[in-house]
């Protein structure tokens, strides 16, 4: 067995350097420093700011935040020294020293949210899942990409060393035949957000994407040929436990599990002809990566760690081992992607948030949840519920 040594501080960009054919120059190069804006100032906004505020000043700029509660938007401008405060989302959209903008907020207003940024003509990034409905986030896309604007979900686990690697040795471990992965946490008993229907919950939307999102990486974004789930439900009619079994063209299975009231390994597997490829507990944020390379006469085994950077802040969602931190190989993949003037990033593509959601809406259909009632004429009903707000 081989013991790489710890790996300071990853040069990501050095393994970035693959360039998409879709991406072509589409807007003018931002010059550094690039100027965020922060939308919604939760629990997750938190660790997002607080990566993008570990990292150089003259590469990224906390410019201002948004809350429908301007006391709290203050709050979070003193905390993290931002230039700006607005008590509400459109006086962001406007402010012309804002260039891309961060979606933090519940899951069920991403889509109007993203749409009145792009209105005043800001990039975004948007957390995940994109939208609840399938239809809303290929509005959201086609949009984007006609008004040449950058536009991408933030499923930061794509960006990790961890998962560079992964896409590297994938080739090596012959033909492909299953992925394993499960996402399991208790949260879901404390947090409304995962609990409630009107705040968007539920296991397979909320949780769901980072196992689907490993499989695609691995199968591809084609949508499979075969899909299969069964779940557990609660009183508002949303999932809680869901399993999926996914099969593509070429014969390749995904089994999946998520769960917001179990705790699981949140290990992902990848089983190939040649060897196996393990990302060890958190996957969806992962400091480690592992790899059996099988021969007739002897097994390989290598372990990598890449421990992410240390940040100045209190971070909220800690549990994993990487807590937010891993958070900047995020924000700067989106600094990469808009210098060059790209529309999405290569390894997190418009094409990859689809098939996310084409395969999570045929889920929903299988297990009976569906959220149209959290819509009136396309938009959000709202909810007076707020979403479990600790005040880190
Ligand atoms: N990348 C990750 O690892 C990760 C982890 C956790 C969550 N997330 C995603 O991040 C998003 C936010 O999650 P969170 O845990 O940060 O949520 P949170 O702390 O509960 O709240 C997020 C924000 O949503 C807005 N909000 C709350 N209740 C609302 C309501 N009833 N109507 C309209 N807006 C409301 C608030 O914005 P204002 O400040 O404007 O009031 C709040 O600050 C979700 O989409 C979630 O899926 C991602």
């Amino acid at each position: 067995m081989r013991l790489l040594p710890c790996v300071a501080f990853f040069t990501f960009a050095a393994l970035c350097s693959t360039v998409h054919p879709t991406t072509a120059k589409n807007y003018t190069v931002f010059v550094s420093p690039l100027r965020w804006g922060f939308v919604g100032c939760g629990r997750i906004t938190n660790n997002f700011a607080a990566a993008v505020e570990s990292l150089p000043r003259s590469e990224h700029i906390l410019q201002a935040f948004a809350s429908r509660n301007a006391t709290r938007a203050e709050e979070y401008k003193a905390r993290f020294g931002a230039f700006k405060a607005y008590g509400s989302y459109e006086e962001l959209a406007k402010d012309p020293e804002v260039d891309v903008v961060y979606i933090g907020t519940i899951n069920p207003n991403h889509f109007e949210v993203a749409n009145l940024l792009m209105d005043h003509g800001k990039h975004v990034l948007c957390e995940k899942p994109l939208t609840l409905k399938a239809d809303e986030a290929a509005k959201l896309i086609q949009r984007s990409e006609q008004l040449k604007l950058f536009f991408q979900e933030a499923v930061w686990s794509r960006f990790f060393p961890a998962y560079q690697r992964l896409r590297q040795e994938l080739p090596g471990l012959g033909d492909i035949k299953t992925v394993m992965v499960n996402k399991g946490q208790t949260s879901g008993r404390y947090s409304q957000r995962l609990y409630r229907k009107e705040l968007g919950g539920g296991a397979l939307k909320d949780i769901g994407g980072y196992a689907i999102q490993f499989a695609i990486q691995v199968f591809g974004n084609e949508m499979p040929e075969k899909i299969s789930a069964v779940a557990q439900l609660n009183n508002e009619t949303i999932d809680t436990t869901t399993s999926l079994l996914i099969q593509w063209k070429n014969g390749g299975i995904a089994q999946l599990a998520v769960s917001t009231l179990a705790e699981m390994p949140n290990e992902a597997f990848v089983f190939g002809a040649n060897g196996t490829i393990k990302i060890p507990n958190s996957f969806m944020q992962p400091e480690h990566f592992e790899l059996e390379r099988k021969s007739k006469t002897s097994t390989n085994t290598t372990k990598e760690k890449y421990p992410v950077p240390k940040v100045n802040h209190r971070l909220t969602y800690s549990g994993g081992a990487a807590g937010g931190t891993g958070m900047v190989y995020e924000a700067q993949e989106v600094r990469r992607c808009m210098q060059e003037g790209w529309l999405e990033s290569p390894h997190m593509t418009h094409k990859d948030t689809l098939a996310i959601m084409n395969i999570q809406e045929a889920v929903l259909k299988q297990i009976g949840v569906n959220y149209d009632d959290l819509y009136k004429d396309g938009r959000y009903v709202g909810s007076l519920l707020n979403s479990v707000y600790d005040g880190v």
